[in-house]
Formats: C-alpha cells, structure tokens, sequence
C-alpha cells in the first residue's frame, strides 16, 4: 500500500504494536479467543438445522402436490407453500454460508493492517448489491404508477379491459393492457415483483452493520449529543424500526387511513417526532440513516406484510372462481402509494451522508423534515401531472420551502463577530496535529481507520491549506469531523480553525 515507504508521521508509533518482537497469533488462537464465537456458531447452526427443515417441507409438498385429484384451491396453497418453503431454503442456506464465511476472514483480519481493506470492500460489495437492487425496485415501481397515470381508459377498449398504453422503447414497439378484475385464465408465467424489495432492503439492513454498527462508537455516537454505549446507540436504532413500523401499521389498520390528508398529516407529526427523538440520542448522520432504514422498512413490509399476500389471495380467489374481494386490491394499492410517496425522502436521507450541512447542523431534525416533505410534495405534483391535474402551487411551494431551507442553514446567516481575533498557521496546524492526523495522515495511528479516509492527508501545510474549506465545513460549521470526535476536539480548537480559515488560511 502508498503509506509503507512513508517517513513515520508526527503522532510516533504505528498503530498495535508496543515494539517488542512477539509472535502472532496463530488462526486458531484468534478464533478460540474471539468474544462472539459461541453467538456465531449458534446461529450458523440454526440457519443449517432450519435449511434442513425447510428442504424436507418442499420435498414433502413436492410430493403432495404430485396427486393429480387435488382441488384448485388445495392446489393453489401447496404451491405457495412450497415456493415459501423453497425461498427459506435457498435463504438459509445463503445466509448461513455469507455469515459462516464472512466471520472465518473477519476473524483472519480482525486486528492486522488488512482489516480497514477488507471491510471496505465488503461495504463495496454490498452497497452495490443495495444500489442495483433498488435501482430495480423503485424502477419498476415508478414505472407502474407511471403506467397505471397514463391508461388510455376510454378508446377502443374490450369490455374487460380497464386500460391500455402503447409505448416505444429501446427501438422497439410495446401494447401493454391492464384488465378491469382478472383476466378468465390466470396465465401460467405470470410475473411477480417482490425480490427486488426483499434484496433492497435485505442488502440495506447488512449495510447498517457493516457500516454503521461495526464502528458504532466513532459513526453511532456522538458525546455532545447523548452519551449512549455503542450497545444502547445500537439498540435504539434497530428499536426505531420496530417502533416506526408498528406505529405506522397500527395507523393503516385504524379508520384513519380512509381520509388521506389526515392520514399524511399524523404521519408527518410521527415521523418528525422519531426524527427528533433519534437526532438528540445519535450522532447525526447515524439518526438520518436510522430515519432512512425506518422508511425503507416501512416500504419493504408493505411489499412483504401486505401487497404480496394480497395479491395471491386475489389470484387464488380467480384461480378457483371464488369472487374477488375488492378491499384486498384497495388495501394493497393504498400500501402501494404511500411507497410512493416515501420514495423521495428515502433517496434524499440514502444520499444526505455526503452533506455534512444537513445532518451536521445542530437543526438537523428539522432540516430533514423539510426536505422529506417536500420531496414527498414534487412527487405529488408528478402524480398529479400524470393523471391530467396541474397543480403548480404544489410544485412552487414545494421548491421555495427547500430554497428557503439553502438560504436559512446558510454560513451568511451565521455570525462571524470572532472573526477578526487573529490566528497564524502554527496555531491552526497544532489543532490539526493534535485532532485529525490520527486519521488523515500517510500514517494514520487510529486502530480502525489505517488508511487515510478519502485520501485526506494533513501531514504538510499545502495539504492542509488545499483543503481549508472543507475543514471549515467539517470541523467548523458542522461537527462531523473529527468522527464521533473521537480525538476529542473542543470548542475552541475549533474556533481556532475558523479564525485561521477566515482570514484567508495563509501559511508562514
Ligand atoms: C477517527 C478518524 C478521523 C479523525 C480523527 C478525523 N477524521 Fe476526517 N474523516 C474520517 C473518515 C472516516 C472520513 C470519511 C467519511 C466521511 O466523510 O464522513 C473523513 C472525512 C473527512 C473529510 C471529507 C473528505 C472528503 O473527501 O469528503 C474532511 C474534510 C475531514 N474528514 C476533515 C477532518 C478534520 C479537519 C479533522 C480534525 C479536526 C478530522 N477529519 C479528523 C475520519 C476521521
């Protein structure tokens, strides 16, 4: 790696080794001596002994299901059975390697130079499994809203049919028809969109530990907000979740849901009461993407809790020519729609890691509540559009509330009367030195990050005057940096960086 032909920098020693020349430990000394081992085996033993099971249920349906007197209707639920049971297999048997394997490198890495190199690319793997997987999901699912807008529903168009819509794409001509019920004969190869949901969000819970929880105490907690243990800042994120979604399915359950402004308007009031609840208990870039998970859990068991299973209730009642009942579609649909709406927000708080001025302001809470309900107001705009309805008020207020957000978190709008107390280099360097080369050097000392973070290095005055403004943006304005304040910085250091940013970062 770069760092190696590196004169050692400025903080001494490298990181882990106390000089004298004692011997590694051996792979099985580590393993034996790992704290979670036991936990690990166990579940790995579970996940083994319920593959098992779930093989001998399939088998087992594959066998009644070979009984060619069965009923419609008997027949339909042993194949939904045996598809479960084929899809808990396959998990089980999936995630009981992943964890099996992943824990035998972890434990072959855990402490040494490679550690930091692998779990970056572990977060590359999964966060491009996370990326692709809702690329599809939300894709198909803004293509269906778009589809089910734009209908032609009125011309040429066969008794049974609600609607149809040609379309030209990728030089190719395409009649799509959606039917008013179902159609007399439920086609064998009938597509179903689940898994992109599933994967999103099972890739999304991965990336929260691989991440988030894997370094709770620099990423999960931050002491100027709440001093929490890595443990407790863990358990109120995952609680989250779980609370978000009850409260949210309890509020699907109840009357409330039939008028939809009142519906929207509690939701909003929920959903900014455990925004502000998790910014004043976790660091603030850990509360927006717990707020982010919270949503996207919501989406995800919508799909998994109720579209889904309405829907094949919906094709077992037309497979066996029962009626329909119309409230399961109604139900899924209105599922369906707060997805939609919640899409916006879930790709804002996705992206807001890489802007330090919405989760790192002390407003941050409410920062994110403008913007998720403002982006929840374009899509509304758009689905309105879509449908023939133009309300552009929508649209203007939705973006003058977020232009007005830019301008009120703005540095204008912040005092610099401390400004002109003046600093030189050799003060502002000693804070750097003493704060954030820890990390950013070519010899980082710090015991999880061994390379430098982006290549940030402030080992020389050029690097850091090269990067003034975003140290001014990081440590300054925001305090997202140092992480977790991990080296401690206090107020004043920081106001010794700003002074010295101020004035123009000269160096001697
Ligand atoms: C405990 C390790 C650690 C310490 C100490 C630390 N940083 Fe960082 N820094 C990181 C990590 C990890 C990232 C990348 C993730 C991120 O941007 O949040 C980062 C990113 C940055 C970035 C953004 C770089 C980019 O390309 O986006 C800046 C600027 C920065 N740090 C400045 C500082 C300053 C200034 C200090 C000292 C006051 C400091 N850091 C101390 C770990 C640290």
């Amino acid at each position: 790696m770069h760092a190696s032909a590196q004169p050692v920098g400025p903080a001494g020693n490298v990181a882990g080794s106390p000089g004298a020349a004692t011997a590694l430990p051996g792979y099985g000394e580590k393993l034996m001596a790992e704290p979670h081992l036991w936990i690990i085996a166990a579940v790995v033993l579970l996940l083994f002994v319920s593959f098992l099971c779930f093989r001998h249920f399939a088998n087992q349906l594959t066998g009644k299901l070979a009984d060619p007197g069965l009923s419609e209707g008997t027949r339909f639920d042993l194949e939904q059975a045996r598809s479960t049971a084929i899809a808990s297999r396959q998990a089980s048997k999936f995630f009981g390697l992943l964890l099996l394997c992943g824990y035998a490198v972890y434990v072959a890495v855990a402490g040494t130079e490679m550690q930091g190199y692998v779990m970056q690319w572990l977060n590359l793997a999964v966060r491009w499994t996370h990326v692709i997987a809702g690329i599809m999901w939300i894709g198909a699912s803004f293509y269906f809203i778009f589809l089910e807008n734009n209908l032609n529903r009125t011309e040429d168009l066969r008794d049974e049919l609600a609607g149809n819509l040609w379309a030209i794409h990728g030089g190719g001509f395409y009649y799509v028809e959606k039917f008013k019920v179902a159609p007399t004969v439920i086609p064998k190869p009938l597509h179903w969109f689940k898994y992109e949901a599933y994967f999103t969000w099972l890739s999304g819970f991965s990336l929260l530990f691989i991440v988030y929880y894997a370094d709770a105490k620099s990423l999960m907690v931050d002491p100027t907000v709440a001093a929490l243990s890595p443990a407790e800042a863990i358990s109120i994120g995952i609680g989250s979740m779980i609370i978000g979604w009850l409260v949210y399915d309890g509020m699907c359950r109840s009357k409330l849901v039939l008028h939809q402004g009142w519906f929207a308007l509690v939701g909003i009031l929920v959903l900014g009461v455990i925004t502000y609840a998790l910014t004043h208990l976790l660091s603030g870039r850990a509360a927006y993407i717990h707020v982010g998970a919270l949503l996207g859990t919501i989406m995800a068991a919508n799909v998994f809790f109720t579209i889904i299973p309405s829907q094949k209730a919906l094709v077992r009642a037309a497979k066996t020519g029962q009626p329909l009942d119309a409230s399961l579609g109604k139900k899924a649909g209105q599922r369906s729609l707060h997805n939609n709406y919640i899409t916006l927000p879930v790709v804002f708080i996705m992206l807001s890691n890489h802007f330090p001025s919405t989760f790192g302001h002390s407003g941050n809470w409410l920062i994110l509540m403008v913007i998720a309900v403002a982006s929840a107001g374009i899509k509304h705009y758009w689905n309105l559009l879509d449908r023939g309805v133009k309300r552009t008020w929508v649209l203007v207020v939705s973006i003058a509330a977020l232009v007005l957000l830019s301008v009120a978190i703005s540095p204008a709008m912040e005092d610099t009367v401390d400004a002109a107390v003046p600093v030189n280099f050799a003060e502002a360097n000693a804070v750097i030195q003493r704060r954030c080369v820890q990390c950013h050097s070519a010899n980082p000392t710090d015991d999880v990050y061994v390379v430098a973070p982006n290549g940030v290095m402030y080992d020389t005055p050029e690097q850091i005057k090269a990067k003034a403004s975003m140290i001014m943006e990081r440590a300054v304005r925001t305090h997202t940096m140092p992480l977790g304040n991990k080296t401690g910085m206090t107020d004043q250091e920081r106001t010794v960086l700003k002074r010295w940013i101020l004035q123009g970062a000269k160096l001697p």
